[in-house]
């Protein structure tokens, strides 16, 4: 008989609920994203939305799969890394399922879960995962039984940059798909800050850069908003694509995967396509609709690590806002 696991992402935005069973098969992925009418994510309103919402995309999900409660076999929920008061909620309903169903829970790293649904999906070994969000920015790949970092931002993630770009342009949330756009109908390259440091990446300058150009008397005049949106992810990206391509010289992986809500823009996935091209390397994109915040990743790697090393303890499951990918072990990955 199948066995199946119930996952709750609540890290940031999106209350998520995924059922995947202990195959890898996805039999559900429903999410409920907050939306703020203007300005960033405030925790306190994001967790009244996930507050509100979170029994409703239970319902859906387990209606979706056709299952009830009773059917699910294990229960997962991310951990960390994100918002405190957001992910208590995702604990504590994740804890109150395990409990008054009598079933096993798993505690999920989200980064982790970023990579493993991409080997899921893609059905990939053992990559070379650049993992770009609205909260993250990572270079990583699986080395001494832990997702390892070879390059990350020391500021702001790329999605959350470009949203606050798109932003002051006056493009509502998310602002990543819009600026694609807008950048698609420009050639024109205007320079912008291009920071590197050594493997890490740092985009507070080109953002503020990009964001006087919007100001400068010569906007609309020598150039347009589609000139700038497209400096500004031609540099991004550039970033972006050299620190990846020096981390799969130095890590000889034989496979790259892009990952995250930013993994959907064409142009960066035609980057990295280029330097995988020149490595002879394979490249892979999450598909869309797992490459975003969503339940079933965190199902799939609660599956991974429930598989090798059994539930947690409710005692192992608080949460941990700050914790990196690097800090834990991931035991499903060791070969046998
Ligand atoms: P995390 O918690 O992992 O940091 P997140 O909360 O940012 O994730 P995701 O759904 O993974 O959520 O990513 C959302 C980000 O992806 C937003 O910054 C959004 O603008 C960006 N994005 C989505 N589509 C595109 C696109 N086509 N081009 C660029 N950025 C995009
Ligand atoms: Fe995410």
């Amino acid at each position: 008989m199948k066995k199946y696991c119930l996952g709750i992402e609540s890290t940031a935005h999106t209350w998520g609920v995924g059922i995947v069973d202990f195959e890898g098969e996805n039999h559900s992925i429903i999410n409920d994203t907050f939306m703020p009418e203007k300005g960033g994510l405030h925790p306190a309103m994001v967790r009244e939305h996930h507050l509100h919402c979170f029994a409703d995309v239970i319902n859906k999900s387990l209606s979706d799969a056709r299952l009830s409660l009773r059917d699910i076999n294990l229960i997962a929920f991310s951990q960390s890394p994100g918002l405190g008061p957001v992910l208590k909620i995702g604990a504590l309903v994740a804890r109150m399922l395990s409990q008054i169903l009598n079933i096993p829970l798993v505690g999920v790293n989200h980064c982790i879960a970023h990579v493993e649904i991409g080997r899921l999906m893609c059905n990939i070994k053992d990559p070379l995962t650049l993992y770009v969000s609205g909260g993250n920015t990572i270079v990583s790949a699986y080395e001494s039984n832990r997702y390892q970092i070879f390059g990350e931002t020391l500021d702001l993630a790329v999605g959350n940059m470009i949203d606050s770009f798109a932003r002051d342009a006056g493009l509502s949330h998310p602002g990543g798909p819009k600026i694609e756009s807008l950048a698609s109908k420009s050639e024109k390259y205007i320079q912008l800050p291009y920071a590197v440091k050594g493997m890490d990446l740092s985009f507070s300058g080109l953002y503020t850069a990009a964001k006087r150009l919007l100001e400068s008397p010569k906007f609309n005049d020598k150039y347009t908003l589609n000139d700038v949106a497209n400096s500004l992810q031609e540099t991004a990206f550039a970033m972006l694509t050299e620190v990846t391509e020096r981390a799969l010289a130095h890590t000889e992986k034989k496979e790259v995967l892009l990952t995250g809500g930013v993994a959907a823009n064409k142009r960066l996935q035609q980057m990295i396509q280029y330097i995988c091209d020149e490595h002879d390397t394979r490249f892979e994109a999450v598909p869309l609709k797992f490459a975003g915040d969503n339940g079933v990743m965190i199902a799939w790697t609660g599956v991974l690590r429930y598989l090798s090393e059994g539930g947690h303890e409710i005692s192992e499951t608080i949460i941990n806002p700050r914790e990196r990918m690097d800090q834990i072990t991931v035991p499903w990955r060791i070969d046998k």
